[in-house]
C-alpha cells in the first residue's frame, strides 16, 4: 500500500484515527473552555465567549453590567506590618486587664480556656488584634464569640491584645500526652502546595497574623480547620489558610489537631 493510499479516508484505519483524534480534540476544548470555567461558583461569566476567554487566559469582561464581581464573604480588612503593637505602654496592657475581665468567663482568668475556646495567653499581640477586628466587622463570624467584639473600640482591641501578648503561656487545662510531629506537620506536602505549619505557624518562622497553635483545644483545631477547608471561615487574608485547609486530607486535620493540642506551651516567643 502506498504512502497516498494510507492518508485517505477511505483507508477505515486512518478515518478512525482521524475521527478519535477530532473527538479528543473537541471534547478537551469543552472540558476547558466551557465546563472547568462554569463549574468555579465565585467566578461569573456574562456569556459563552467570556467563559473562553477566561479560559484561554484573555482578559474577560465582567458580570453583565460592568461592575466588579462581589465576594460572596466579608474579607478582612486589617492590616498588618511586623511592628504591629510592637512595644505596648505599661498603659495599654492595665486597660487590656480591665477590659478582659468580661473575657475572662470563656477565655479564662489566665487567658487559659478551662473549655474548648481559644487560649489568648502569649498569643501574638497581632494575632489578637487582627481576629478582634475581624470579629467586629463580620469577616470572622461566630455566635458565641462575635457579640463580645461588636461595640469594642479600636483603643480597646488595641489594649486587649498588648493585654492578651503580655500574658505568660502556662499549660493548657487539657493535659494529654505529648504526641510525635505528624509528617505534614514537619514537611507539609509538597505535591499539593503545602508548607510545614511551622513556617507561618512559629515553630520554624512567624508569618503576621498566623496564630500560635500550640495547646490549644484539640476541637477548636480541627472546627477551625474544617472550616477553612469548606470555605465557612474566609477572614485569612489572601486565602492563606483556605489553600492549605483544602488540601488536606480528614486524617492529616485529625493528626495535626491532636498534635498541636497536645503540645506545651513554649516558653520562649519567636516573634511579637
Ligand atoms: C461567651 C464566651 C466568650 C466570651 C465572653 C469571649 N469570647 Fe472570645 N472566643 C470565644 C469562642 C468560642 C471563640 C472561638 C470562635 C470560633 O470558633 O471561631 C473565641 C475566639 C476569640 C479570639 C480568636 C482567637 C484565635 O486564636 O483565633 C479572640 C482574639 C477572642 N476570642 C478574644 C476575646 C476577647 C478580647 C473577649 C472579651 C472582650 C472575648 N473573646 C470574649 C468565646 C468567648
Ligand atoms: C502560608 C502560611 C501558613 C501555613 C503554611 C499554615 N498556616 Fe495555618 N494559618 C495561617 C494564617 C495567616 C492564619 C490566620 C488566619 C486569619 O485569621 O487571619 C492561620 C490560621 C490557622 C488556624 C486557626 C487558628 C486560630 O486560632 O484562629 C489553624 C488551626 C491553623 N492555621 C492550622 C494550620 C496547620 C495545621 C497547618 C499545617 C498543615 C497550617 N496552619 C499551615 C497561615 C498558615
Amino acid at each position: 500500500m502506498s504512502a497516498r493510499e494510507l492518508f485517505t479516508f477511505r483507508n477505515t484505519y486512518f478515518s478512525i484515527g482521524v475521527g478519535v483524534a477530532a473527538g479528543v480534540f473537541a471534547l478537551a476544548a469543552i472540558t476547558g473552555f466551557v465546563l472547568l470555567p462554569r463549574l468555579q461558583p465565585e467566578l461569573k461569566y456574562a456569556d459563552l465567549w467570556d467563559a473562553f476567554c477566561s479560559a484561554a487566559g484573555l482578559p474577560r469582561r465582567s458580570v453583565s453590567s460592568g461592575e466588579i464581581p462581589k465576594s460572596p464573604h466579608r474579607l478582612s480588612e486589617a492590616v498588618l506590618t511586623p511592628t504591629t503593637l510592637a512595644r505596648p505602654t505599661q498603659e495599654s496592657i492595665g486597660r487590656g486587664a480591665t477590659l478582659a475581665q468580661r473575657c475572662a468567663i470563656c477565655h479564662g482568668p489566665t487567658g487559659i480556656s478551662r473549655a474548648d475556646s481559644p487560649n489568648l495567653a502569649g498569643q501574638y499581640a497581632s494575632v489578637i488584634y487582627k481576629e478582634l477586628l475581624d470579629f467586629r466587622s463580620g469577616a470572622r463570624t461566630n455566635a458565641v464569640m462575635s457579640p463580645f467584639a461588636a461595640n469594642l473600640s479600636d483603643q480597646d482591641i488595641k489594649d486587649l491584645a498588648a493585654y492578651y501578648a503580655y500574658l505568660p503561656r502556662l499549660p493548657a487545662y487539657h493535659p494529654q500526652e505529648q504526641l510525635p510531629r505528624p509528617r505534614v506537620v514537619i514537611y507539609g506536602a509538597p505535591m499539593r502546595g503545602i508548607a510545614p505549619c511551622g513556617s507561618c505557624h512559629g515553630s520554624l518562622d512567624n508569618k503576621a497574623g498566623s496564630p500560635w497553635l500550640e495547646g490549644q483545644s484539640e476541637a477548636y483545631l480541627k472546627a477551625q480547620l474544617q472550616a477553612f477547608a469548606a470555605g465557612q471561615r474566609t477572614n485569612d487574608i489572601s486565602q492563606q489558610m483556605r489553600n492549605v485547609a483544602r488540601a488536606l486530607t480528614s486524617q492529616e486535620i485529625d493528626q495535626a489537631a491532636a498534635y498541636y493540642a497536645s503540645q506545651p506551651p513554649d516558653i520562649i516567643k519567636t516573634t511579637d
